[in-house]
């Protein structure tokens, strides 16, 4: 007998047992809405009016779900928050950047920005994983950046301008995986950017920004300077198209597809507040099953950093946190293995709202399941 022979009987498993942190758990209805339009809107032009609809469908439903402020407006394009990184370090740092990085996906961009040979040394607070780090404010930086839910860790943090920081500074703030499952006021960042294969509930591929009008202007100056900007990278080109509600090259229908119509979905169960609210109960329900084991805790120590989007749970010595990742798997409850380069016995469970929050508690009554089992 081996590992992936227990067996979890099928009363205690969860009813979707996709746990992922991204891609994540597509509705099973954003799928039967796609299939419905098959013959109509899939394989069909992106610069007619089927597919247009769509674009704007899905750009109004950002608008309504983070209560759009006036004079922001919702940028989309090709390439996922990854290819968003590159634009950003194009198109919105005028010279200097100071960055809060405390994982692996706030290490990208400023990799992104180090790099680039016409910015100067970026500033970098950095904390170990499973901790925070924070803005503060420095002269002569134009960009701050941060990120609301570090997906690595599980590390979540405020969206908060920073205080003192110099006139006309941008804050970036990185939502990819916190967007939409933990609460914002977009007035508080410059540029709230996401990628629609988590709380969107669809697949990858695009970039989606909420944008100040300080930050769209300091696209249209930086673009006016000169600069070598790559085409696909252009985010003055991305504005432009996003107002025509196209993407200036062919995006994945299908995405842009069930993104709309899982924000349709969300804001008629009541938008933001009510994802919130539910990932927060998803997030209770890890937590404080965590808090009780005798053998789980919660890896971020500190909980007013625990993540209500991705929770990051500690195994003690002796009882193997993969074997448990690989029982579930095998009995079709996926995806709960940690990040690979943190390197920890550890699970990592996606709570954005498209999970039930009975399915969580399913999974923990799982996991229990299967460490009697392997002791
Ligand atoms: C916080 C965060 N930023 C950026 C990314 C990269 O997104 P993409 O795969 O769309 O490039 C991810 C992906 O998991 C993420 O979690």
């Amino acid at each position: 007998m081996t590992v992936t022979d227990i067996a979890i009987p099928e009363e205690l498993k969860p009813v979707d047992g996709r746990f992922g942190s991204g891609p994540s758990k597509v509705r099973p209805e954003g799928v039967e809405a796609l299939s419905a339009v098959s013959r109509t809107y899939l394989g069909t032009s992106h610069r007619q009016k089927t597919v247009k609809g769509q674009v704007a469908r899905l750009r109004r439903g950002l608008a309504e779900f983070f209560a759009l402020p006036d004079g922001y407006e919702v940028i989309l394009a090709n390439g996922g928050t990854s290819a968003f990184w590159e634009v950003a370090t194009f198109g919105l740092i005028r010279d200097k950047a100071q960055f809060a990085e405390f994982g692996e996906f706030g290490a990208k961009f400023v990799k992104a920005a180090a790099d680039a040979p016409f910015l100067a040394d970026p500033t970098v607070h950095r904390a170990p994983g499973g901790q925070a780090s924070f803005l503060t404010a420095e002269a002569g930086v134009d960009v701050y950046a941060s990120v609301h839910n570090e997906t690595s860790t599980g590390v979540a943090v405020p969206v908060r301008r920073v205080e003192g920081a110099d006139e006309g500074a941008l804050l970036l703030t990185d939502a990819t995986s916190g967007g939409g499952s933990l609460d914002v006021d977009l007035r508080e960042t410059d540029v709230y950017y996401l990628a629609p294969q988590k709380a969107l509930g669809s697949d990858g591929g695009i970039w989606l920004a909420l944008m100040s009008p300080a930050a769209i202007e300091r696209a249209f100056q930086i673009k006016a300077t000169g600069r070598y900007i790559p085409q696909f990278l252009d985010l003055v080109t991305a504005i432009e198209q996003s107002r025509l509600e196209q993407t200036y090259n062919t995006p994945a229908l299908a995405t842009v597809f069930l993104a709309a119509e899982q924000l349709d979905w969300m804001n008629a169960q009541g938008g933001l507040p009510w994802a919130v609210k539910r990932s927060a109960e998803s997030a209770a329900a890890i937590y404080g099953w965590a808090d009780r084991s005798p053998y789980a805790t919660p890896f971020v120590t500190d909980p007013a950093l625990r993540s209500a989007a991705v929770a990051t749970i500690d195994f003690a010595e002796g009882i193997d946190a993969a074997a448990i990742a690989k029982v579930l798997r095998a009995n079709d409850v996926v995806d709960t293995e940690p990040y690979r380069k943190l390197g920890r016995n550890q699970l990592r469970i996606a709570l954005y709202p498209t999970v039930e929050p009975s399915d969580v508690a399913a999974l923990t009554a799982c996991i229990d399941y299967v460490v009697e089992r392997l002791s």
